[in-house]
């Protein structure tokens, strides 16, 4: 119950140990241009889509490199700060305090304030803190101010809603390991006109093959994709489990996903509520659908707990007591992930049983089966 990788089904796992397609013919063609149909409409979007290989920091790291000139100034938050002053760019950091969501009238007021900004690249949920950004308030405030919107889907693609072309998102960045259920290693993209013609219009340059996204819109091997619908040799056995589990999604319906998955964070908030634990986020109203941060209660052993879960009762939850960033006032927190086949009674309820033991383990005053009766009720409820 991490929040990514997360649990692959088993009939995806047996699909991949058969053996590894070709990059190219008419099966493979038909397969990719299936599943670019398939993000399409999770992502609801009549954008150009493609894949890149690599975890999800490839997509980032190629739309800010592809999109951003040296010069350009640019509104970023924590996910893309780093890449775009890589790039050159001049960056106003609008990264809100922990725990909050960041609100669309600050992006309004930096955009008229800092004039001629070229892009707006942010999360769309804050996986660390487990907060969910307004991108359907935001991308109109974006566009009418003329700059391109990128957002960080990497923990939200397959699991919150995206409504890409009605939210005005320029490109949508993302990965296969979170709630696409897929594992790690490929990363789906979604590229609209107005970011093409940022692009197509630079000064200068893309300063590299593997992250320049042209290359992926018509890849220089044959711009006809009869022959190679990649630029590279993809991570063929990835995409085909990842059209499988689009599939899987497709038959069960886009919006009953995303229902599982609000359901699934609302009940396991309610759950370590009626724990007396607090949560991170500041207000529930941003509370993220894939992923909850618990503040760690004072004066319990962090350590002891999340090794009992994991040694005594088989549950791997979010930060391992060596990881030491705290980004509230040096307070210990823990995640866990709920998204993708986790997003479900049949993963939450066991697990905030085995939570309710370790806590119990560390002398935390819980009463057994309170939390998973919290959290039954949501469920029940639906
Ligand atoms: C929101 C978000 N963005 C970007 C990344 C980086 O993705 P990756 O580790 O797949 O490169 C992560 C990683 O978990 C993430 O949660």
């Amino acid at each position: 119950m991490i929040p990514g990788p997360t649990e692959v089904a088993p009939d995806i796992l047996r699909g991949m140990s058969s053996p590894v397609p070709a990059h190219y013919m008419d099966e493979w063609l038909q397969l990719y241009k299936d599943t670019l149909r398939m993000l399409r409409d999770l992502l609801q979007s009549e954008n150009d889509m493609f894949i890149m290989t690599g975890s999800g920091s490839v997509s980032l790291e190629g739309a800010i490199c592809s999109l951003v000139e040296p010069g350009d100034k640019v509104l970023a938050d924590e996910a893309f700060a780093d890449y775009a002053r890589l790039c050159g760019a001049n960056v106003v950091d609008v990264t809100p305090p922990v725990g909050e969501t960041l609100n669309p009238a600050l992006i309004q007021d930096a955009l008229r304030k800092e004039k001629d900004v070229k892009i707006v690249a942010i999360l769309h949920n804050v996986t660390w803190t487990a907060v969910t950004h307004r991108i359907d308030l935001i991308g109109e405030i974006v566009e009418k101010e003329g700059a391109i919107f990128v957002i960080d889907a990497v923990s939200s693609i397959g699991g919150i809603e995206i409504k890409t072309d009605k939210w005005h998102v320029d490109v949508v960045a993302s990965a296969s390991q979170k709630a696409l259920a897929v594992p790690p290693g490929i990363a789906p993209v979604a590229v609209g006109k107005r970011a093409w013609e940022k692009i197509e219009n630079r000064r200068e340059p893309i300063r590299s093959m593997y992250l320049n996204f042209l290359n992926y819109r018509k890849p220089p091997i044959d711009p006809s994709w009869t022959w190679h619908p990649t630029p590279n040799t993809p991570a063929t056995t990835l995409i085909r489990a990842l059209s499988q589990s689009l599939n899987k999604m497709h038959e069960e319906g886009f919006q009953n996903v995303f229902k599982r998955h609000e359901v699934t964070g609302r009940a396991v908030r309610e759950g370590f509520k009626a724990a007396g634990l607090r949560l991170l986020v500041k207000d529930e109203k941003w509370a993220s659908n894939t992923v909850t941060a618990v503040l760690w209660p004072e004066g319990y052993d962090y350590t002891r707990f999340w090794r009992t879960l994991y040694d005594r009762y088989s549950l791997m939850i979010g930060n391992p007591p060596e990881q030491t960033f705290h980004p509230i006032e040096g307070r210990r927190y823990f995640r866990v992930g709920h998204m993708g086949n986790t997003a479900s009674p049949k993963y939450v309820l066991p697990a905030l049983g085995r939570i309710e033991a370790a806590l119990k383990d560390v002398g935390y005053p819980v009463k057994p089966g309170e939390m998973v009766k919290a959290a039954q009720e949501v469920f029940l409820s639906g």
